[in-house]
């Protein structure tokens, strides 16, 4: 049996997925060796390897097959528009995207006036603007700490991920307009997918009945 490689996003998506693969079975103890530093984990007995990744580069190890399977949210999945089946909505780390900015901004923003944008997901932001809204605006990409763009008057409006909305309360910012709702999901490289077929789908079967089980 050839091994099943994971790649996770580092971070608190890779120790929620952990979390979930526990309880059907799953499980990598090389994973909580705290000090290692070691990059790849496997489960010789079930054949499994993981590796822990910057969550965009997620998307790209999966459609060249250096892994089989990834998790990564929907946020970086669009942005990335990578080849990859998306199999399973993970039903965790649940967002939303979303043009925020201070209030002031919606008139400039409903006058579909030439507005500036600033956003980590440029791709995102393009797609809402002009094949869904039908606006022209200017996209400036940024690589994090969007919400200082309009306040420090970089922007007037930024796209970015809205959790518990308390970052733009923070910083007297709201949301203006709702893009698409956020999870995590699980992704499975196309060729992987039919060569590994059982053992993908039973994963998939695993995770969608413990969801239905803790759901009742
Ligand atoms: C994300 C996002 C927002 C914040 C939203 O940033 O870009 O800034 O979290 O969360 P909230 O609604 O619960 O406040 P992240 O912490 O990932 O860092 P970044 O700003 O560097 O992208």
């Amino acid at each position: 049996m050839r091994y099943l490689t994971f790649a996770l996003g580092k971070g608190r998506l890779a120790k929620q997925t952990l979390a979930l693969f526990e309880k059907i079975g799953i499980t990598c103890h090389e994973m909580k060796e705290k000090d290692s530093r070691k990059l790849i984990f496997v489960n010789e007995d079930l054949k499994l390897k993981f590796f822990l990744s910057k969550g965009p580069d997620v998307p790209t190890y999966v459609e060249y097959g250096a892994a089989d399977i990834g998790v990564a949210g929907r946020d970086t999945i669009l942005e990335e528009g990578r080849n990859v089946y998306e199999v399973l909505d993970l039903g965790f780390g649940k967002c939303r995207m979303c043009v925020c900015g201070p209030i002031e901004a919606q008139e400039a923003l409903n006058s579909r006036e030439l507005i500036r944008v600033a956003t980590k997901y440029p791709k995102i932001a393009k797609n809402y603007f002009y094949n869904k809204k039908h606006q022209t605006v200017e996209l400036i990409k940024l690589n994090g700490s969007i919400e200082l763009a309009p306040i420090v008057g970089l922007s007037e409006v930024i796209v970015d991920i809205v959790e518990t909305g308390s970052t733009l309360r923070e910083n007297g910012l709201c949301v203006l307009e709702e893009i698409c709702p956020l999870s995590a999901r699980m992704i499975v490289n196309q060729v992987s997918m039919k060569m590994e077929y059982e053992r993908i789908t039973k994963l998939i079967r695993d995770i969608n009945q413990l969801s239905a089980e803790t759901s009742l």
